[in-house]
């Protein structure tokens, strides 16, 4: 037998994760029962999230999101998701956070969602180690109008703990540039930028986040494959993927593990790094996705530190945050 240890428990950094998406339904159940608020349909007979589609998912996303009500409700979020990441081995994590569901967009609002947040990261990383950083996410479908007072909230709190600025929502509305305004602004913040793409929409939805809103990191962008010009206008310009296997399987992109292009992009020379974008709606975990890579593709932990050691390099966090994961990684 072998003594190697298993891949699942290298230390990892994580870069796409959606706040709410990382709720456990334990979490939300005990939110809605407090507040009495009846959101059974988001549930299956098991107790896990139900949904049929994506654009189900959205909507049975927003409906969970519906409990998280004050920032006392996310601070409690916060500890729970950064305590299942912690046990999964993630060392630093990147979480998408919407204005539009803490404080609906409105800027003082928003500052104290986001100071409960910080302070229960805090303590999550005085706890565990873990470090937390946040972007901030307008949302797709929500339209450009309320994608800007999102944008003005990252704009107001941009600096050493909210680095990024981001969209996620349904692809199938309207195109990346209709936010380029929301972009641009937070880009003049100081703000690294990021954006769904190449999930549910083809290969052009990457070119336009290129061209359009010029990121420098794609969440998804696995649909790039399609199109062999793109792939190498992501190696050309070093752009780095957010993939998250688990989820396009459930999702229905692809049937199986096996038939995901992560190896593909991989190899001609795309900047990939594995998330788990939502874990307890699809099923997964940080540890989950590395033992389904493993088994699919062999990929052994030499591969792992090599995305991980990619992922730390694309993190929006400062040098000196930068440079204490790497040492971590270096030293496992
Ligand atoms: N919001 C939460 N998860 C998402 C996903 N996988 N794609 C787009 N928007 C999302
Ligand atoms: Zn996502």
């Amino acid at each position: 037998m072998s003594d190697e240890k298993p891949v699942a428990d290298l230390p990892k950094v994580e870069l796409h994760l959606h706040h709410e998406g990382a709720a456990p339904p334990a979490f939300v159940r005990q939110l809605a029962h407090e507040k009495k608020v009846d959101i059974s349909k988001v549930f299956n007979a098991q107790g896990g999230y139900a949904f049929r589609d994506f654009v189900h998912f959205l909507s049975v996303y927003e409906a969970a999101t519906s409990v998280l009500k004050t920032p006392e409700d996310y601070a409690r979020l916060t500890t729970a998701v950064l305590e299942e990441s912690a046990a999964n081995g993630v060392i630093y994590t990147e979480s998408f956070i919407s204005p539009d569901f803490c404080g609906g967009g409105d800027v003082t609002a928003w500052r104290e969602y986001l100071a409960a947040i910080q302070e229960a990261a805090q303590a999550a990383e005085t706890a565990h180690g873990i470090i937390l950083r946040g972007i901030v996410t307008c949302v797709r479908h929500f339209g450009p109008d309320k994608a800007k007072a999102s944008a003005l909230c990252a704009a107001e709190t941009a600096g050493d703990w909210i680095v990024g600025f981001g969209m996620g929502g349904d692809e199938g509305q309207g195109h990346q540039g209709d936010f380029a305004y929301s972009y641009d602004m937070a880009r003049e913040a100081g703000l690294r930028l990021t954006t769904h793409a190449g999930e549910f929409g083809g290969p052009d939805s990457v070119r336009e986040a290129i061209r359009d809103l010029n990121v420098e990191r794609i969440g998804h962008g696995v649909r790039s494959i399609e199109d062999a010009a793109l792939v190498q206008e992501l190696v050309d310009r070093q752009i780095t993927l957010e993939v998250c296997p688990g989820s396009n399987v459930v999702l229905g992109l692809y049937p199986n593990i096996e038939s995901h292009p992560i190896e593909r992009l991989r190899k001609a020379g795309v900047n990939v790094t594995v998330s788990t974008d939502d874990p307890p709606f699809f099923g997964t975990t940080m540890r989950r996705e590395y033992e389904m890579l493993h088994k699919a593709f062999g990929y052994d932990a030499e591969r792992f530190v090599e995305f991980n050691i990619t992922a730390a390099n694309a993190a929006f966090c400062d040098e000196t945050t930068r440079e204490r994961v790497l040492k971590q990684l270096e030293t496992a």
